[in-house]
């Protein structure tokens, strides 16, 4: 039986093309001693991929002209040689772009489903956008019941969680995104009190009337000129929650820094970056916690889920271009 997968063939130069990932077909693995065989079910596409093909990440090791591309995966043991994880166990790790990853648990490291959940909200609110949503908003953001909160590329897999778990603790929500039915879907499916579309509305306008007192705590996603117009924005004591700024991704030049930020000064507020790797020890509470919520249906788990491997590189490329509503990911036809 044959392995396909995706392998970096070059490195992008400002947007992703299909082609900058290769299809190689290889032999299936086995599972030597102590290790499991794990065929990959579902695939997580994230902007962050972007940074690892272009080989300039500082976090995390680059992917190398050749390699397997790494994505997370959730998928199921299929040959077990060791008993922490057993024929059948459901898995989630950096399995990568592959129908079947070979680890002893520590060579990629992996997260057993004891009690198996749905596969996307393993990769969602369960998974990577799910626990940085979480650890963003309450550690970073730390709201209180009443805050004015703010959340980009909300209708996304990040952002459409952390805009849930602040009306879940208590604040007003306002959600920014890019379609009329992405803005539709963010008050009447997960409950934000208000959205605004930021391809189509005067955003600064907008964000004038719908915090009249300013914001509390802006969620970004993307940078750029959204970020600009909420730190002009900020209440006394604001929290900015640097989290991503995928405006910028694909541009081959740094945009200029936002010149509002002196706002913060006048606002005594506090702007702060973070990673989600920074929390991994917590990753229990969080999971926990978002599965909880999950259960009692406080917490939706939106997902954007194409069907077949070979989509991939496709998936990858939409995902800049906001297909997306909720976590972007890839089907394994072969289920
Ligand atoms: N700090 C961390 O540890 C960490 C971890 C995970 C993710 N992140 C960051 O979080 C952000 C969201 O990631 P995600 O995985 O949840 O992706 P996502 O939000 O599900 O998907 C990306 C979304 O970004 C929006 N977008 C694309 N180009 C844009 C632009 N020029 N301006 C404004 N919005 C744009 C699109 O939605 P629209 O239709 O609304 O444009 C698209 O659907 C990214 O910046 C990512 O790098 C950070």
């Amino acid at each position: 039986m044959k392995n396909r997968q995706f392998v970096l063939a070059s490195r992008p130069a400002g947007k992703i093309k299909e082609s900058d990932l290769q299809l190689r077909t290889v032999d299936r693995p086995s599972a030597g001693p102590g290790e499991v065989l794990i065929h990959n079910e579902y695939f997580s596409l994230d902007p962050s991929m972007k940074g690892l093909m272009e080989g300039r990440t500082d976090y995390r090791a680059p992917a190398a002209i050749g390699d397997v591309m790494t994505c997370r995966t959730v998928g199921t043991v299929v040959e077990s040689n060791n008993a922490d994880y057993p024929a059948g166990a459901q898995v989630f790790g950096f399995l990568g772009m592959r129908d079947f990853s070979v680890t002893d648990g520590k060579s990629i490291p992996i997260y057993h489903y004891h009690d198996p959940v749905d596969p996307p909200a393993a990769l969602g609110v369960l998974g990577g956008t799910g626990m940085t949503a979480y650890f963003g908003l309450t550690d970073v953001g730390r709201p209180v019941p009443g805050d004015v909160l703010v959340v980009s590329a909300a209708a996304g897999a990040t952002g459409s969680v952390a805009g849930q778990i602040g009306k879940i603790l208590g604040c007003r929500v306002i959600g920014i995104a890019g379609s009329a039915e992405k803005c539709r879907v963010l008050q009447e499916k997960l409950g934000f009190d208000a959205a605004i579309n930021y391809k189509t509305e005067d955003v600064e306008a907008a964000l004038q009337r719908l915090c009249p007192a300013g914001i509390n705590i802006y969620f970004d996603n993307v940078g750029g000129s959204i970020l600009n117009l909420c730190l002009a924005r900020l209440a006394l004591h604001a929290r900015v929650v640097l989290c991503g700024g995928i405006s910028h991704y694909n541009l081959e030049t740094k945009p200029a820094g936002p010149d509002n930020y002196f706002n913060l000064v006048f606002r005594r507020a506090n702007m702060q970056g973070f990673l989600l790797s920074d929390y991994l020890h917590q990753a229990d509470e969080a999971r926990t916690q978002l599965r909880a919520w999950l259960e009692s249906g406080e917490l939706v788990q939106l997902s954007t889920i194409i069907n077949g491997f070979e989509s991939l590189p496709e998936a990858l490329v939409k995902l800049f271009d906001g297909f997306n509503t909720g976590k972007m990911m890839v089907r394994n036809e072969e289920l």
